[in-house]
């Protein structure tokens, strides 16, 4: 089974090789989208990480073969406090040019009266699986809190505010392979995993 990865990020893609590795899955063989022309422009305009998600991996299917299947991955952060934002727009929460320090800032400055105890947020990761005749999703959540300021120096976009449950560390504070361990994305491919296992066994 050949699946192209619906995305420019080679962290995403060598995360996925490791989780295929780890699952013992050896029929399924992952590549890069460049390897079929690169990802093109995606207008992420769906309602929900399920449908974004769809659109970037059926956005990279024709520039490929038709038996080979496309993943991609659409993710963010929800907050109760702000019913649910920035969800599906936490790449571009401040603003479609801005960068995760402004990201962080407009959602620090949000929640600067909410009291401890109402910051509870979750990330979502929504993974999309689709090829010929198959079009199916994958979903992971990790509940945590919002800090007030920011702990760690590791990680990318809302790390540094963000304090799972499982850990008295944030996200920026651990080390990948225990993100790896505890994160959205890692559940999500958890159940992506089981289900290539279950339909190569089949095969
Ligand atoms: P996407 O790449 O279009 O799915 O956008 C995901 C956005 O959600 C990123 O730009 C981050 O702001 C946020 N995000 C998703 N996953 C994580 C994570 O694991 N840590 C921190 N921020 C994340």
């Amino acid at each position: 089974m050949k699946i192209y990865l619906a995305s420019g990020n080679q962290h995403k893609l060598s995360e996925l090789r490791i989780a295929l590795q780890q699952a013992g899955l050896d029929g399924c063989e992952v590549f890069s989208a460049d390897l079929i022309g690169g990802m093109p422009e995606v207008d992420e305009t769906g309602d929900s990480f399920e449908a974004n998600a769809i659109l970037k991996a059926e956005a990279l299917r024709p520039q490929g073969s038709e038996e080979a299947f496309y993943l991609s991955d659409d993710s963010g952060i929800e907050i109760d406090h702000l019913n649910g934002q920035p969800g599906i727009r936490s790449a571009r929460y401040a603003g479609d040019t801005c960068n995760d320090k402004a990201n962080n800032e407009k959602v620090l400055s949000e929640m600067t009266e909410v009291p401890d105890g109402q910051r509870g947020c979750r990330f979502r990761c929504v993974l999309a699986l689709v090829g010929e005749g198959l079009t199916k999703t994958f979903s992971g959540s990790c509940e945590g809190t919002l800090l007030r300021e920011y702990r760690g120096s590791g990680g990318f976009g809302y790390d540094p505010l963000f304090l799972p449950k499982e850990s008295d560390s944030t996200f920026a504070e651990i080390s990948s392979e225990e993100k790896a361990k505890i994160s959205h994305r890692a559940r999500a491919l958890g159940k992506l995993m089981e289900y290539l296992r279950e339909r190569l066994s089949l095969n």
